[in-house]
């Protein structure tokens, strides 16, 4: 750490770690009920898990951004974080943001539009939070010494999220309209501006661990950025087919989905090949693994795992079925929560001062970790395609259906557990490594 002012981002990581927790631990809540072991629906039924799962996974992903944002941009600027006392205003702010969303859900005061089931006024607040977050980017870049590719593309993403958080906020009468710019933020962000925020921090982390030159490092963003945008916009139209617009949507999103893999398999040959020009001498390896981890897994979740549903043709059987929850689930681990894990693993050594970087442990928790979502993955495929053929081929009653999918949960809960036991792991590495110090300032 050369900034002491990169110390807050240890408290946007911990609160990031304990929101993860929350979410893993609504998603067994889900996969028990769908084997039949539902005591909780009284107090917590499957939509209100469901609800939780999917919101505690973008509040953790959005504070691993902010945590992640506030180590690098005093970094790549050369100079400390404007405002730091406003900082821990913005963190408690999310954090009560956060907490009465999560509590309205058990208690029905929520919007039923998955991902932003968050009621309207509190959506007021999130707005005011991130508006003191940019303020505080944006100072601190102006201030700096440098302007890096880096730093602006991460800040461009982190204003572009914000932007497109607006189109979820109006109110429409038609439930079409509302489909259609709902996608706005979901797709938008995912597909889109979250891009910009992972490809800003990946850059980040290949300077630092590969030690590759950051003119040659940089220069590959511009072309996922343009990749992302290229595709990424117009591929929107994958969610527009069948939701009651325009028929020119089907054409229109197939193709332009069909390129989105170009800008993730981008990422993947971007990192392989500074890592393999690199010196591979940095010791900090378990950064280096979930940074890797990142860069290729995404394209597999997302590019591969996205293409295998995205044409009109396909997408009719499989909307809406687990094959869906197949390609979320690895889409979202590979990109953005192996990216947020791997810009925690190599901040938290340099803001604690505690090096440890190659432990077994940590090893342990990432293999654990991987092999139990790609189980997890595997299992809502077999349970999708299952789900496809039965329910829209031979047309058997939807609640039948799910009962013949039974087995295929187990499969899930069993990868869960492998999972969850590599991410209890990593929270006693994240426990182990101890408070921020300032004397962990590097003679830099
Ligand atoms: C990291 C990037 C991505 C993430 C995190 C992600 C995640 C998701 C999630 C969570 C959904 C369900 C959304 C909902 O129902 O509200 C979804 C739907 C979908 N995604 Fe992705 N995705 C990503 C990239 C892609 C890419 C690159 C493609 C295409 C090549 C793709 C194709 C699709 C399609 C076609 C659907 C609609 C499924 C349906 O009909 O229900 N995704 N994605
Ligand atoms: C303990 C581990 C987990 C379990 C047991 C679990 C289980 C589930 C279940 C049962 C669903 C609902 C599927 C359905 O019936 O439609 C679901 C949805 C979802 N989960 Fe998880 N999950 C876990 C971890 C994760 C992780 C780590 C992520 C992200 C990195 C994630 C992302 C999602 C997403 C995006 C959806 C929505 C999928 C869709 O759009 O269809 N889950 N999860
Ligand atoms: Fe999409």
């Amino acid at each position: 750490m050369k900034y002491k002012s990169q110390k807050i981002a240890y408290w946007f990581f911990a609160f990031s770690m304990l929101v993860f927790a929350i979410q893993l631990t609504y998603g067994f809540i889900m996969g028990f009920a769908r084997v039949g072991m539902d005591g909780l629906h009284e107090w917590i039924p499957f939509n209100t898990a469901h609800t939780v799962h999917l919101n505690s996974l973008v509040v953790w992903l959005l504070s691993g951004f902010m945590g992640a944002a506030y180590y690098i941009i005093p970094e790549e600027t050369e100079n400390e974080l404007c405002c730091v006392k406003l900082a821990y205003v913005q963190l408690i702010t999310l954090a009560v943001v956060a907490v009465a969303a999560l509590v309205g859900y058990h208690i029905n005061y929520w919007e039923g539009r998955k991902f932003l089931e968050i009621p309207r006024p509190l959506d007021w607040l999130v707005a005011i939070n991130v508006i003191l977050f940019l303020f505080i980017l944006l100072m601190t870049i102006i201030k700096g010494k440098r302007k890096t590719t880096t730093s602006l593309v991460l800040f461009g993403g982190l204003v572009g999220a914000a932007l497109l958080y607006l189109p979820g906020m109006i109110s429409f009468n038609s439930q079409i309209l509302d489909s259609f710019f709902r996608w706005w933020v979901v797709h938008l962000w995912v597909e889109g501006v979250w891009e910009l925020i992972m490809g800003g921090i990946l850059s980040f982390l290949l300077i630092k661990l590969t030690g590759v030159d950051r003119e040659v490092i940089e220069k590959w963003l511009y072309v996922i950025i343009a990749l992302t945008f290229l595709s990424g916009i117009l591929g929107t139209g994958h969610h527009y087919y069948y939701i009651g617009v325009n028929k020119i949507w089907l054409i229109i999103g197939g193709i332009f989905s069909s390129l989105e893999p170009l800008a993730f398999l981008g990422m993947t040959l971007w990192a392989l090949a500074m890592y393999s020009k690199g010196e591979k001498k940095h010791p900090n390896k378990l950064a280096i693994y979930w940074t890797l981890n990142a860069a290729i897994v995404s394209f597999l979740g997302a590019g591969l795992l996205g293409l295998a549903h995205t044409l009109p043709q396909t997408n009719i059987y499989t909307h809406g079925t687990l094959v869906t929850a197949m390609h979320g689930h690895l889409a979202f681990w590979g990109a953005y929560a192996s990216i947020v894990l791997a810009i925690m693993y190599y901040a938290m050594p340099n803001i604690t001062g505690r090096k440890f970087y190659n432990h077994t442990r940590g090893k342990l928790a990432f293999w654990l970790a991987n092999i139990g979502i790609f189980t997890m993955v595997a299992a809502f495929a077999a349970a999708g395609v299952a789900q496809v053929y039965l329910e829209r081929k031979l047309s058997f009653d939807f609640g039948q259906v799910q009962n013949e999918l039974q087995v295929h949960f187990w499969v899930l809960i069993t990868g869960a557990t492998i999972l969850s036991t590599g991410i209890i792991l990593l929270l006693i590495d994240f426990i182990k490594y101890g408070m921020p110090t300032d004397e962990a300032l590097v003679e830099a």
